[in-house]
């Protein structure tokens, strides 16, 4: 079993480079590839575990696919697509339903698996469902397969209930090519989909409205194959800079935008975390214990729900007591349980959680039980007495590149087993 071992080694300090978001935004850059038929190349796209079922899925459709560095590859869409996604991949990364827009859009019908429930929550598709309707497409579900085909994408006008970070993924995908204008309303707003918006616009889409709830998509007949550098990722910023507060120290932060992470730096600044922007960056300062304060999760620009684990690492060992809210996934509190083997007292009802913050952890052999609750156990090791092992490792790999080499490079005490 692959694991993690972290001890308690004072404060951190240094200087990390973040990497490329390869999770939350290379992987639906490269099913955007699949529009154009040509060689895209997406660069900062470090190896993350996740990445090898996109790898997949692409090559199961019929596009190839290389590395040209470890972390540059290159997307060959350019011959005939088989539009379908097996369950054995789908089923491994939620995100691979990413290729049901471009597919659609490109070859006129898509089969992709459902990809089912997962260790947050239900997580519903209905949006992407709706959208796709709304632009002509007729889908049906049978034998576990969403059937999706058209005979020529329109434009319209979509609202959707919520924004959704996938369903507004796709229904970019999808409109790029539809003829005439697509309107959508209350879109996603993260910095994720202004990076896909900015791959897109580069590809020869027309788009406007990238990072405010409203996104304009005149279609255009055809899409280019393009080079692309994928943006820094503002998770794996957040879990340092929430390392640092746990930790103590003085860590600088480079290849990160601060506009990328503004609720998150507003609330550490809150608990008496220093942040301040650097040229290429961010530098923290956690001096002290810090503070607790309450947290709620929402969408873009709110406190994303990807940071609530290590957030409640952090508030664990803070001084006072928090409510903290997850307002995005209905089921995102299961690592408590094993936070609470370390030691934190903390309370989980439903969509709230009090968290009554203890002066040090116990450390303990703890599961990951996804990839963040993964990260935030990590964290919580380098406030325990001994020695933690944070097991399933693999499910912090998924979207880390090398969490435990950026720690160490901090100074941290953290070693990657296999046991
Ligand atoms: C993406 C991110 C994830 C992040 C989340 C919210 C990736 C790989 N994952 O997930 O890390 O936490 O955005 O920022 O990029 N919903 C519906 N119907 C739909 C679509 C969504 O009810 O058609 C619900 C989901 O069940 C969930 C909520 O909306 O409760 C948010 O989902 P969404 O924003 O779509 O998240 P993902 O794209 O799955």
């Amino acid at each position: 079993m692959k694991a993690f071992v972290v001890r308690p080694g004072g404060p951190l300090s240094g200087t990390v480079r973040v990497s490329g978001m390869t999770k939350n935004s290379g992987l639906k850059q490269m099913a955007a590839a699949l529009l154009a038929p040509g060689v895209t190349t997406l660069a900062n796209m470090p190896a993350v575990a996740d990445l090898d079922v996109m790898v997949n899925v692409l090559r199961s459709i019929g596009a190839s696919i290389d590395w040209i560095s470890p972390t540059e590859m290159q997307i060959d869409a350019t011959g005939d697509l088989v539009p379908e996604a097996p369950y054995e991949l789908v089923s491994r990364m939620r995100a691979s339903i990413n290729v049901l827009g471009p597919l659609l859009a490109r070859c006129g019908w898509a089969r992709v698996a459902m990809p089912g429930g997962d260790n947050i929550g239900s997580r519903k598709l209905d949006m992407h469902f709706r959208g796709l309707e709304a632009l002509g497409a007729e889908l049906s579900v049978a034998h576990g397969f969403i059937e999706a085909r058209c005979s020529a994408l329109a434009g319209a006008r979509i609202v959707l209930d919520f924004p959704s970070v996938g369903a507004t993924e796709n229904l970019l995908t999808a409109s790029v090519l539809a003829k005439g204008e697509t309107v959508i309303e209350n879109a996603a707003r993260e910095p994720e989909i202004s990076d896909l918006v900015e791959l897109l616009t580069l590809m020869g889409a027309r788009i406007d409205g990238a990072g405010t709830s409203t996104l304009w998509i005149e279609g255009v007949e055809e899409m280019r194959a393009v080079h692309h550098e994928v943006v820094g990722d503002r998770v794996e910023a957040g879990t340092l800079l929430m390392a640092c507060g746990i930790a103590g120290g003085d860590i600088t932060l480079e290849g990160i935008r601060l506009e990328h992470l503004e609720m998150v730096v507003v609330k550490l600044r809150e608990m008496g975390l220093q942040v301040t922007e650097t040229p290429d960056g961010l530098w923290a300062r956690a001096d002290h214990r810090l503070q607790a304060i309450d947290l709620a999760t929402l969408p873009y620009p709110g406190f994303a729900t990807d940071f609530m684990p290590m957030a409640v690492a952090l508030l664990a060992v803070a001084e006072g007591t928090a409510i903290v809210t997850e307002n995005v996934f209905d089921n995102r509190f299961g690592f408590v349980d094993e936070l609470s083997r370390m030691g934190a007292d903390v309370r989980n009802e439903g969509r709230h959680a009090v968290v009554r913050g203890v002066p040090r952890l116990s450390a303990a052999p703890v599961r990951a039980l996804d990839v963040r609750a993964g990260a935030a156990l990590v964290l919580a090791g380098l406030a325990a007495d001994g020695e933690t092992t944070v097991l399933e490792r693999t499910h912090i790999d998924r979207g880390y590149a090398d969490l435990a080499g950026s720690l160490r490079a901090l100074g941290a005490d953290i070693e990657s087993v296999d046991r």
